[in-house]
């Protein structure tokens, strides 16, 4: 294994959270069977530098092209808003509009997303806008077509989003959508089993909601109601 490959699958261990790897020592043949040497625990040098930051984060993606995705995309979408924010909230991917301008949520879901914060919050009378909170996605170039990011795609763009996280060290986080929820769990479940309750990310509170897309379609009104009904119990727990 060459240095890049150790270090891409560490990184993949770190997304799955893992830090220390144990070793046991290699026992010469040669050596009595007793006492045992004890297990020498190997502490692997942290792959997310000790003071790492957006600016790290985004200079370590560079012109990406660790995927696929690198192919058709005009720009990375790396996040904006907050970067100090109590609350981050995770979509899938990026879609047209955000492909073209670079930043996260900025077509007709990015409006919508912005009338659930902005309005949910006014509403509740808890003083926020989209720009106090934090945006980013799983993966930060579009996939073809709109589709779903592989996961291929999500566990190697997964290592800048784990660092965004763990820079930001947020409240609370808000997946937008089954993607997000899964990626950032690992789970199986849809979104309609996630969504409204508090799941854990590396000991930061996360809630599940719908992906503003979807409720963009006109026959998934009562989901809109039950996104509001997530929104205020993010808001509440983060700001009250
Ligand atoms: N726009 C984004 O940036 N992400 C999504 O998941 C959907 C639209």
């Amino acid at each position: 294994m060459n240095t890049d490959e150790l270090r891409q699958r560490l990184e993949f261990y770190q997304d799955l959270g893992i830090k220390t790897l144990y070793r046991r020592t290699v026992i010469e043949r040669a050596m009595p069977p007793h006492p045992q040497p004890p297990a020498v625990v190997v502490s692997l040098p942290t792959l997310e530098p000790k003071q790492d930051s957006l600016l790290n984060i985004l200079a370590d993606i560079g012109d990406c092209k660790r995927c696929r995705l690198h192919e058709a995309r005009h720009k990375i979408v790396f996040g904006s808003g907050n970067e100090q924010s109590k609350l981050v909230f995770v979509g899938e991917g990026p879609g047209a509009d955000e492909d073209a301008q670079g930043l996260p949520f900025v077509g007709r879901a990015g409006q919508l997303l912005t009338q659930m914060i902005e309005g949910t919050a006014a509403k509740e009378g808890i003083p926020i806008k989209r720009s106090d909170v934090y945006i980013c996605n799983v993966v930060k170039c579009r996939p073809p077509e709109n589709r779903t990011p592989q996961p291929d795609e999500m566990e190697i763009c997964g290592q800048f989003l784990y660092r965004q996280l763990q820079a930001i060290k947020p409240k609370a986080i808000c997946a937008l959508g089954g993607t997000a929820a899964k990626a950032l769990l690992g789970v199986q479940e849809g979104v309609t089993r996630l969504r409204g309750k508090w799941h854990s990310w590396h000991d930061i509170q996360l809630m599940v909601t719908y992906h503003p897309p979807y409720l963009l379609r006109p026959y998934n009104q009562n989901a809109k109601k039950e996104a509001w009904e997530d929104l205020k119990k993010v808001l509440h727990y983060v700001y009250d």
